[in-house]
């Protein structure tokens, strides 16, 4: 039996079971998939036990994204660019190997929900600069995107990013999210903002172009205060349940060696244990 899991702490929270879990009867593979509560002073060790413990892999959820990578004998390019991983396995000579596909999971997600985002080349609009906006910036530059305005609370966190991601990266001030919008092809909200419990995102989306894509990371609740704004004025939204999914998608084919499927049913199944929470 192969077996992976989330290593998170905590990891209560994972939805990851319930996607790995749902492939597993889907492609009648004899695997499991589990939770393991790690403290961050234990990883070192839980990682370097990874192959006599029976897996296969992991991936890796807060805090340990950051440290996982540090961990691993090889990284991939866009582990490395990120400075993250949340998918790790054990190669042929059994050295613990490293990927982050958020930038693949959003990516991969937004070309299936709204292919037009970047059709005129226009400007794009991250909010955000913490690990969720790093990979989306990876993402977004790996597919052209030429022009992006980046704005976070913190400016100095901003700059920090556009400094690592080079000249398409422009920092706007979190004072001027609002005005720099008008023209903007794609927003995406990188931040934690709109997540249950969390506050809202303050943002009036007047200025923005009635054809532009309108994209969360937020996916607890599926539909933020942001996408149902941007729905009701029109915009195409994404929401963040799919880079959820679609990010789960490469660990599962290097586990069990099955490229597995996102499908309605799997997010009506996910979207309903949101509900559930
Ligand atoms: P993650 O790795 O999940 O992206 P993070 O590094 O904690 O998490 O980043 C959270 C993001 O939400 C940051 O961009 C943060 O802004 P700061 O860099 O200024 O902290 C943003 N954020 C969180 N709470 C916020 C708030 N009340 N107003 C504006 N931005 C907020």
């Amino acid at each position: 039996m192969r077996r992976a899991c989330v290593i998170g702490w905590p990891v209560e929270h994972s939805r990851s079971p319930l996607i790995h879990g749902y492939w597993l009867e889907q492609y009648g593979i004899d695997g499991a998939y589990e939770k393991q509560a790690v403290r961050p002073e234990a990883l070192a060790r839980f990682l370097g036990s990874l192959g006599a413990q029976g897996y296969a892999g992991a991936n890796v959820t807060l805090p340990h994204k950051e440290a996982a990578l540090k961990l691993a004998a090889v990284a991939d390019e866009a582990a490395r660019a990120i400075g993250a991983a949340n998918t790790l396995w054990l190669d042929q000579s059994g050295r613990l190997s490293a990927s982050s596909t958020d930038a693949y999971g959003f990516i991969t997600n937004l070309n299936e929900e709204a292919p037009s985002w970047n059709d005129g080349r226009q400007p794009v609009m991250v909010l955000g600069a913490g690990g969720a906006a790093r990979a989306i910036l990876h993402g977004l530059l790996a597919e052209g995107a030429a022009r992006i305005f980046l704005a976070n609370r913190t400016r100095d966190r901003a700059e920090a990013l556009a400094r690592a991601f080079g000249p398409a990266i422009r920092v706007i001030d979190w004072g001027d999210r609002e005005a720099a919008l008008s023209g903007c092809g794609l927003l995406v909200n990188a931040t934690s903002l709109g997540m249950t419990g969390k506050e809202g995102l303050d943002i009036n989306l007047a200025a923005l172009p009635k054809d532009a894509v309108v994209a969360d990371v937020v996916y607890s609740p599926m539909e933020t205060a942001l996408l149902a704004d941007a729905r009701a004025r029109g915009n195409r939204v994404v929401d963040g349940l799919g880079m959820l999914l679609h990010q789960a998608v490469p660990g599962f084919e290097i586990w069990f060696g099955v490229r597995p499927e996102v499908t309605p049913a799997l997010k009506a199944r996910v979207a309903a244990s949101l509900g559930a929470a």
